[in-house]
Order: structure tokens, then sequence, then C-alpha cells
């Protein structure tokens, strides 16, 4: 018997920001895994390089996303390095404080949106020349949090910044289509990364975070990034202005 082999990057070229650790890291990983050569950014240079080093086909190039120089560099370096960028995952971002919308300084509110939520314009928009001429692939990393509200979490520039990614994915899968650009996004439920350690302190914690995922536990990074892939890969070549749920069940509550 012959086995299909789906989700192949084999050829691609792919730049996963917030690759450092956590979803992108795992997106990185599962990537070069399945044949594409990989540029990795993130803020800090040592993790990063520490990072890019446990992969094969990976490099990291670190860059503020704050920094539009910064962004224009990973891009003009990705394609020194490789030619062009068929992929590109929109994955950086940083989770404030929880804090009453009365109690947020402006200045706390600005951090959230500069990275989760200009920093993806940054990226994309110096990307799409490329993509362009590649037909290439957006990801965009937004969260169940950018679709309903809950009770007690009081993260209000996190929801409007991930919230925000949506829209964007359908305004943006529309504008390129004609450029054969596609742009698709994903909501991830609660993931075992560094950003929800916080709130999974106590076994108490994580029994509750657990419990409130319908299939009974909280995700891994691996799991969001093989779905991930499916969007990166060509077998996904119909698909765009999607918006996928990757949570355990968490959005349908
Ligand atoms: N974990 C979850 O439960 C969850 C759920 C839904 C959605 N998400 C989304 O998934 C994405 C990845 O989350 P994660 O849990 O993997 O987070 P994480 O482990 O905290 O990693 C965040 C990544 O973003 C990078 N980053 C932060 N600020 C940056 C800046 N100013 N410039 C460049 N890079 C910066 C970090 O780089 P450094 O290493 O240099 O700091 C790191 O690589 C985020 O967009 C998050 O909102 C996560």
């Amino acid at each position: 018997m012959r086995l299909m082999k789906l989700f192949s990057l084999f050829g691609k070229v792919a730049l996963v920001t917030g690759g450092s650790r956590g979803i992108g890291f795992s997106t990185a990983k599962v990537f070069s895994e399945n044949g594409a050569h990989v540029v990795i950014t993130s803020k800090d240079s040592s993790r990063l390089q520490n990072s890019a080093s446990k992969l094969s086909n990976t490099i990291g190039i670190a860059a503020d996303i704050k920094n539009e120089n910064d962004v224009k560099r990973v891009i003009e370096q990705t394609v020194e390095k490789f030619g062009k960028i068929d992929i590109l995952v929109n994955n950086a971002g940083i989770f404030p404080k929880i804090k009453k919308l009365h109690e947020i300084d402006e200045s706390e509110w600005q951090e959230v949106l500069d990275v989760n939520l200009t920093g993806q314009f940054r990226f994309t928009k110096a990307a799409i020349p490329y993509l362009k001429k590649s037909s290439g692939s957006i990801i965009n990393i937004s969260s169940d949090a950018g679709l309903k509200a809950y009770e007690g979490f009081n993260a209000d520039a996190y929801s409007a910044s991930k919230a925000a990614l949506i829209i964007l994915t359908k305004c943006w899968a529309l504008e390129y289509a004609k450029d054969k650009i596609r742009v698709n996004c994903i909501c991830p439920g609660v993931v075992d990364t560094d950003m929800t350690k916080p709130f999974l302190k106590t076994s108490k914690d994580r029994e509750f975070m657990n419990s409130e995922h319908p299939i009974g536990r909280i995700g891994q990074p691996e799991e969001v990034a093989k779905a991930i892939l499916y969007f990166a890969s060509d077998d996904s070549a119909w698909t765009t202005g999607a918006v996928l749920t990757v949570d355990g069940g968490e959005s349908i509550k």
C-alpha cells in the first residue's frame, strides 16, 4: 500500500514570529520536520539562537516586533538567505496583567496593541511583496479571547488585539486573493506555554483550566502547530479567510 504524504512543506521558506518558544517554536519544529527552511524571529537574541540550534534547517534573526526597521531587516535577511518567503506565521504575542478596564494605564493598553496587532501589520506589510511572488500563505494566531468574553478574564487589550486579527484575516484574504495569497487564522484555547504559566501555578489551577475545556484538558503547543501546518501547506490551497478554533471545545460553551 502506498501512503499519501500530506502537508509537505518541501522547498518552502517559512518565517515564524515569536519562534523562540511556545507555539512558535513548536510550529518551527513541525515545519522543519515537514521539509521547510525556517526563519524564527523574536526579541531575546540568546533564547532565539538557542532555540534555532535545536532545529534542522532553521535560523534565528532577532528583532523587536515593535520596531519597523527591525521587521524590515528580518524580511530582507530572510530573502537574502533563502531567496523567497512562502509562509508567514504571525504568532508573536504578549499577555498583560489581569486588570479591569478602569485600572489599565494607557501605556499598558498601547504596549499590548503594539506587539499583538501593529506588530502583525508590520510583518505582513513588509512580507506582502515577497508573498505575492510566491503565492504565499499567511497564518494569523488569534485566540478564543478574540471570539468571546470570559467571566473574570480581564485582559481587554489582549481580547481587542485578538478580535482585530480575526477581522484582518478576512480583510487581507479578500484584498490579496487576486494575488494568490491565502490568509487564515487560528484561535487556540489555553495552551501549556510560558504565557499561561501564571494561570497554571498549582494543581488546582491546572484542574480548573482543564475543566474549562470540554475535551477535559488544556492544549499542547504542537497540537496548535499541526493546525498551522495545514494552513501553511498547499493541501489547504482552496481555503482562505478561515478562522479555525483549536481549543478542546472551549469556545463552544
Ligand atoms: N498559550 C496560550 O494559551 C495561547 C492561547 C491563545 C492564543 N495564544 C497566542 O499564541 C501566540 C504564541 O503564544 P505562546 O503561548 O507561545 O507565547 P510565549 O510562549 O509567551 O511566546 C511568545 C513569543 O512572542 C515573542 N515576543 C513577545 N514580544 C515580542 C517583541 N516585542 N518582539 C518580538 N517578539 C516578541 C517572544 O519572544 P521572546 O522569547 O524574545 O520574549 C516569544 O517568542 C501569541 O500570539 C498568543 O497570544 C496563546
